[in-house]
């Protein structure tokens, strides 16, 4: 992908950005005043994102606005920060176990086994820095996963093995995945590197029933040779009903500024109890037990959330911030928020099986396939399909990975008239 420069990296397409300019659409600041939320009324829950209504939003989940209750607690925290720093850190002393316990309600599993971090990226490259691997021991990965799964192993200098786990997105099955995952399983497997949903296709991985493959194989293995399975959730994370817990796998990374709209630059990782005790920390933590190790000259306590989670002073109004994300999902209810994804992608599916030129690469069943969806129009590239889109001021991207494709993300923060506007203009 020699073109793949930053800047596209980051907008999805240079062709991104002009398009923008070309339709004329301001970027103006959003309206101080947003109506209150009210989260069992949808148009009150979209009125909280911030964004420039004159751009119907499907790329939003790419790195979150903030929605207003998860805006305002930014602001009182920097307001507090900003007046008497010092003071204000001994006020929040227990704030990063309140937003660990806020994970933990959302996503199953003990509050004292979720580290916080700024993003996937970090997340990932924490854990596979961080996972123990004895000589001979291998990870054995996808060929789907983004970038920051294969470089963090890249840079672990890990014994990695990939797999191809379908080679039409569009027609992949749960049992094909499946087996071929389990096919590349050996007793040398120490770690299973993997993305709960592919941001290159769209497809969502059946990772309960691959958790439940890999514990059969693990069955007849002493402790310390059994594959761990972890999960890159970032594009399943607040708009999937199931929880890290319901998965069956041993850790969970991921962002909590894409479909979660939590702060930007947040994160977590997400052990099930007892995993911890298969990694290292990477980074000090500024945690009692870490502080305790150094002035005590004593042998590194076992490792935790806590202790797993980078320390130094942090852009902490932002942290502490990511309890109200959870909040502001639960108050509307996770299953709500996936049916409300699930009926605008339906939506847009039926749309685009009616037009000839668009071949659709993401799979139509719910179980495997999330709030993306990717596709493909005959007789232009994706990066000329996203300019035209944004011309007419519908934000897409293009696939940052080498096999490139047209992305839509229908979310919260969309609605049924964008996804007719979006058809509208592919109807052309
Ligand atoms: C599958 C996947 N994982 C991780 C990331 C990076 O997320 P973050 O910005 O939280 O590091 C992306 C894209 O941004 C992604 O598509």
């Amino acid at each position: 992908m020699a073109d793949l420069t930053r800047r596209r990296f980051l907008v999805g397409g240079t062709a991104a950005a002009g398009g923008l300019a070309l339709a004329g659409c301001t970027t103006a600041a959003a309206p101080a005043e947003l109506p209150p939320f009210d989260p069992g009324d949808w148009a009150s829950v979209r009125a909280q994102f911030p964004l420039s209504r004159e751009v119907r939003q499907f790329s939003a989940y790419v790195l979150a606005t903030h929605p207003r209750p998860v805006a305002d607690a930014i602001a009182r925290h920097r307001a507090e920060l900003d007046k008497d720093t010092h003071a204000y850190l001994g006020v929040q002393a227990g704030a990063e176990d309140a937003v660990r316990a806020a994970a933990a309600q959302y996503l199953g599993g003990r509050a004292s086994d979720i580290a916080l971090t700024d993003s996937t990226t970090m997340g990932l490259g924490l854990l596979y820095a961080g996972l123990r691997l004895t000589p001979g021991q291998q990870v054995l990965t996808t060929e789907h996963d983004f970038f920051s799964t294969h470089q963090a192993l890249r840079m672990r200098g890990a014994d990695v093995r990939r797999v191809r786990l379908y080679d039409d997105p569009a027609a992949a099955s749960a049992e094909e995945i499946v087996a071929r995952l389990r096919a590349g399983l050996t007793p040398a497997t120490r770690v299973v590197a993997i993305t709960w949903v592919h941001s290159v296709t769209g497809v969502k991985l059946p990772v309960r029933a691959i958790a439940d493959a890999i514990a059969a194989h693990n069955a007849p293995l002493a402790p310390a040779d059994r594959a761990l399975l972890c999960v890159d959730a970032v594009h399943a994370l607040g708009v999937e009903v199931a929880t890290a817990a319901d998965l069956g796998c041993d850790f969970l990374v991921s962002g909590t500024h894409k479909w979660l709209f939590g702060p930007r630059g947040t994160g977590i990782v997400w052990a099930r109890e007892g995993a911890w005790a298969a990694a290292d920390p990477v980074l000090p933590s500024f945690s009692g037990p870490a502080f305790g190790e150094w002035l005590n000259d004593a042998p590194p306590p076992p490792t935790t959330g806590e202790l797993f989670t980078p320390g130094g002073y942090h852009s902490f109004e932002h942290r502490w911030a990511v309890a109200d994300a959870f909040a502001f999902h639960r108050a509307i209810g996770r299953d709500r928020v996936a049916a409300r994804t699930r009926e605008q992608v339906d939506r847009l599916r039926a749309g685009l099986a009616d037009l000839r030129q668009i071949r659709v690469r993401t799979p139509a069943a719910p179980e495997l396939s999330a709030g993306l969806v990717c596709f493909d129009v005959d007789g232009a590239t994706p990066d000329a399909v996203v300019a035209r889109l944004h011309a007419k001021g519908i934000a897409a991207t293009v696939t940052p990975y080498r096999e490139r494709h047209v992305r839509v993300g229908p979310s919260i923060a969309t609605a049924d008239d964008d996804v007719d506007a979006l058809l509208d203009v592919l109807r052309e």
